[in-house]
């Protein structure tokens, strides 16, 4: 047993001095040196991030098959090298810090003004302006710093399936109850499938603080057309919440009716906040660069400027984005940058034509794939997990279980569209050799 103060307990001091006593009380096993609490919201997450876990399991079927050359349509992970004109930026920036001329310490936690105001000219010419824009290492760590902005409080509604951080971040946080078999406690799971043309019926949905949307949604590739998007500003608005809005796949949208910023949709500056990424445009996963727009026009029901506390949370948390790499998210946006971060989209895309296609001749039911890089394809009745365990097993191809994104994502997989040709190609191939014709 442990003891701490509070148990009563005679001892004998040392020296023969006079027996004192400790009061001491019995305190749980320790297991370590700590005497901390864990954070209890930790232990009720699921197992591990849905995309370690992957690449966990993945390990373990190279371990157990040495020779088998796995292929891998699991993370949505680019593959193609980096374009020359944005490659060469960086260069030119990253030895222009050896020079005391081109040398720069620290820059503005909020980005540099050429490349916010690029930002704004680019992808919201007129809709919104330079000092909404927020540049970051990336979309994924900005989700993170918008929950810690809201806190623990708010209630948050997310599309079923959704991307796994909106969710694990709430959880985190504290905005959720436990995991209950299905789902989190707490969280309004917005159901998008094949019935409703992955668009949530909103008639169903209990009103939350904070929503997360993402368009075109990753898993499942749907995007989102003006009207639904219309519908779902409306909705906030009437509820009062805040809409995040990740627009990280935006660029891959062919489908005119679908827009590529929720800024298109009238009120919207008054509910969403959006965020967004180099990394699936100019192959810059592993290079780090997104952003965040937060309108002045959003404020709280105290009618503070949300604006505000996001900067707050940016010049706290953050030191601004790497100035080598903003050089070249800077290149991305100039005419010769564009051309060959279009160029890149379209590679990709064409991917994912080639994988939708293969699927869907092979009698699968096939969704996503035209204006986004992923392939949501339907295994109905089979546990997802089932069959991303079958799929490495029988094709040592890598794919994402879609019960990782969330419980209505059972009974599908998705292939990512990041892959080099050759990969791609053969990973087709080999599909084919094991599932033939479905009916
Ligand atoms: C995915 O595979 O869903 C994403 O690429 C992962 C990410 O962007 O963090």
């Amino acid at each position: 047993m442990m003891l701490t103060a509070g148990h009563a307990l005679p001892t004998r001091a040392a020296c023969g001095r006079r027996a004192v006593r400790i009061n001491a009380v019995a305190a749980p096993e320790k297991s370590g040196v700590l005497n901390v609490n864990r954070n209890e919201n930790f232990g009720k997450l699921r197992a591990g991030y849905l995309f370690p876990e992957i690449a966990r399991r993945r390990k373990a079927h190279q371990e157990k098959n040495p020779d088998a050359k796995i292929i891998s349509l699991g993370i949505g992970d680019t593959t193609e090298p980096l374009p020359k004109y944005i490659a060469d930026a960086m260069a030119k920036a990253a030895a222009g810090l050896a020079t005391r001329e081109g040398y720069s310490g620290y820059g503005a936690e909020q980005g540099q003004g050429a490349l916010r105001e690029a930002v704004a000219s680019t992808f919201y010419s007129g809709l919104r302006t330079a000092d909404e824009i927020f540049i970051s290492d990336g979309s994924k760590c900005d989700i993170a710093r918008i929950q810690m902005m809201f806190g623990s409080k708010p209630t948050v509604a997310v599309q079923d399936p959704s991307y796994p951080v909106y969710v694990d971040t709430s959880v985190m946080m504290g905005m959720t109850g436990d995991h209950n078999g299905t789902g989190f406690d707490g969280i309004e799971y917005m159901v998008c499938n094949p019935d409703n043309a992955f668009f949530p019926d909103l008639s169903k949905v209990k009103r939350t603080d904070i929503i997360f949307f993402c368009s075109p949604n990753n898993p499942t590739g749907a995007a989102a057309t003006r009207a639904q998007l219309t519908e779902l500003v409306d909705f906030a608005r009437r509820n009062g919440s805040i809409l995040v809005y990740d627009a990280a796949y935006a660029l891959y949208i062919s489908n005119p009716d679908c827009p590529k910023t929720i800024y298109e949709i009238p009120g919207a500056e008054e509910v969403a906040i959006e965020t967004c990424s180099f990394s699936k445009y100019a192959g810059f996963t592993g290079v780090r660069l997104g952003w965040t727009v937060v309108p002045k026009a959003l404020k709280y029901a105290d009618g503070s400027p949300v604006h505000n506390d996001w900067n707050r949370v940016m010049t706290t948390c953050f030191n601004g984005a790497s100035n080598i790499v903003q050089a070249g998210g800077l290149a991305c946006l100039q005419p010769e940058g564009l051309k060959e971060m279009h160029a890149m989209i379209k590679f990709y895309k064409e991917n994912a034509a080639i994988l939708k296609a293969t699927f869907t001749e092979m009698g699968f039911k096939v969704y996503g794939g035209d204006d986004a890089p992923y392939i949501w394809v339907g295994f109905p009745g089979k546990p997802s997990w089932d069959v991303f365990a079958e799929i490495l097993e029988r094709c040592n191809i890598v794919t994402t279980p879609g019960s990782g994104f969330g419980p209505a994502g059972e009974g599908f997989v998705r292939a990512s569209a990041f892959g080099s040709r050759e990969n791609i190609l053969e990973a087709v191939r080999r599909f084919k050799e094991a599932y033939g014709k479905q009916n």
